[in-house]
């Protein structure tokens, strides 16, 4: 058997631990369209170059983003691709079966296309399964045996895919690239979880059994997101973890993320906020205007909602159930990863809701605004709410070192006194050992 440091000196034999029993395990999984996502890390033998490259902090250039695609699904996908990849800046190749045509290959703001080795001496057995799972599954292995230069990190994700790449750089930064990691989100279903595994990389995902095989477990990540749900993604983006933002999936199964666009232009609209400030995307900030007796929650880049008097915080950073379960079914008990309340069926339970319109920045910070968002009538909403038209929320850029990445804490908020018609909300880090209540 070969010991540790010599298999894991040679990074072109990663794949070949694939066993059959495993191959087979990732295509059941693969047929079902999760989101194919791994991180590895490719340990060289301990020169002094590797010492120096522990120094360099790791950059765009050091990721490789390998996309699974399809020449059928290529040309649909350019949307999303085009959100989060540039030229210039994000090191990416996307693997097909067979060229795309002419048309839609040429564009240079797209990733380079690579087209996969046959796979057809491979036997297949999975029974109701798709045969180009062999072929999604060994892009892993594909990308890897490139050698492609100073690859820190091989990121692994379908084509409907968003990343929202300066994030994952700065995530990865935590963690020591000549060491193996495996790193990302469980399923939000605790179903799926069951099925194939609660140490499967989703959102992220798959390729687990070899990963396994290697010794290696899951390191947790969750801002990566697998969206195994359908319907209204608000309630999760309302109450993100309190870590960056840093893959959407499934895009194509959700409704748009904001109301009165299509699902194209809502995801360009968010991702619009994600250029400005990154870090601070769907981070989840809680204040109080005691003197009305108001409650914000701001989502940052997404939505605000408004409730009246007093919500407590833990019950506010508790995902509102506005989604339904992936699996369709009367049988579907749905289960979640994380705490849950009910989104109430009663608008005037309900809060007032803002969603983001535009983001705007100068040297002396950020200023997002939020419309309001009337959905059906609630007469019996005060009037203080009722006239309130727009939230203007101030930050400044979001920037978290290394350790402070590794020991979040939540912003805190204020406030501030205006008009009838628009409020204006201030983020700010909270003082040491400042409470996020509405009666300090
Ligand atoms: C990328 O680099 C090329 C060549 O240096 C340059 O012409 C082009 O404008 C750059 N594109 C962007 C989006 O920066
Ligand atoms: C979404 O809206 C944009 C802008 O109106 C439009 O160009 C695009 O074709 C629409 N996409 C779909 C899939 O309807
Ligand atoms: C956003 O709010 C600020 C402050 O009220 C305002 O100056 C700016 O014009 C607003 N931008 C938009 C697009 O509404
Ligand atoms: C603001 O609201 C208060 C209370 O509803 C009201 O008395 C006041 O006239 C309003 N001011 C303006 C400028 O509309």
């Amino acid at each position: 058997m070969p010991s540790l440091s010599s298999s894991v000196s040679k990074p072109t034999s990663f794949c070949d631990s694939l066993t059959l029993k495993a191959l087979l395990f990732i295509f059941s999984l693969l047929l079902n369209l999760y989101l194919i996502f791994l991180l590895c890390s490719l340990k060289f033998p301990p020169t002094i170059s590797t010492r120096s490259s522990t120094i360099v902090p790791t950059t765009r250039r050091h990721i490789l983003f390998a996309i699974a695609s399809s020449s059928v699904s290529w040309p649909r996908r350019h949307p999303y691709l085009r959100l989060w990849y540039s030229p210039n800046t994000t090191r990416s190749l996307a693997f097909l079966d067979s060229p795309p045509a002419s048309d839609s290959s040429s564009s240079s703001s797209l990733p380079p296309v690579v087209i996969n080795g046959d796979t057809s001496r491979f036997p297949y057995t999975f029974k109701g399964g798709l045969r180009s799972a062999i072929r999604v599954a060994r892009v892993v292995k594909e990308a890897v045996e490139r050698g492609e230069k100073e690859v820190r990190w091989f990121v692994f994700g379908d084509d409907d895919t968003v990343f929202l790449v300066e994030n994952v750089v700065s995530v990865l930064s935590k963690y020591d690239h000549d060491r193996w990691y495996y790193v990302g989100s469980n399923s939000e279903s605790y179903e799926q979880n069951e099925k194939y595994s609660f140490e499967m990389a989703f959102g992220g995902g798959g390729i687990y059994s070899c990963v396994a095989e290697l010794g290696i477990g899951l390191t947790h990540e969750p801002g990566f997101h697998q969206f195994d749900m359908r319907g209204n993604l608000f309630g999760i983006l309302a109450a993100h973890p309190l870590s960056p933002l840093l893959s959407l999936h499934h895009l194509e199964a959700v409704e748009p993320l904001f109301p009165n666009m299509n699902r194209t232009q809502a995801i360009e609209h968010l991702m619009e906020a994600a250029a400005v400030d990154p870090a601070r995307m769907l981070q989840q900030t809680v204040c109080y205007d005691s003197s009305k007796s108001l409650t914000f929650s701001v989502s940052w880049g997404f939505a605000i909602q408004v409730f009246e008097g007093n919500e407590f915080l833990p019950d506010l950073l508790q995902v509102q159930k506005t989604f339904v379960p992936w699996k369709r079914g009367s049988k579907v008990v749905g289960k979640f990863m994380f705490n849950t309340r009910d989104y109430p069926k009663d608008p005037c339970q309900r809060p007032f809701l803002f969603f983001m319109k535009s983001v705007e920045f100068d040297k002396s910070g950020i200023w997002s605004n939020y419309t309001r968002h009337a959905v059906g009538n609630c007469f019996e909403k005060s009037n203080s709410v009722k006239q309130l038209k727009k939230i203007v929320v101030f930050s400044r850029k979001l920037q978290l070192n290394v350790e402070e990445l590794k020991a979040p804490r939540r912003e805190c908020c204020d406030v501030l006194p205006t008009s009838n018609e628009t409020t204006i909300i201030h983020i700010r880090h909270c003082k040491t050992d400042e409470l996020i209540s509405m009666y300090q």
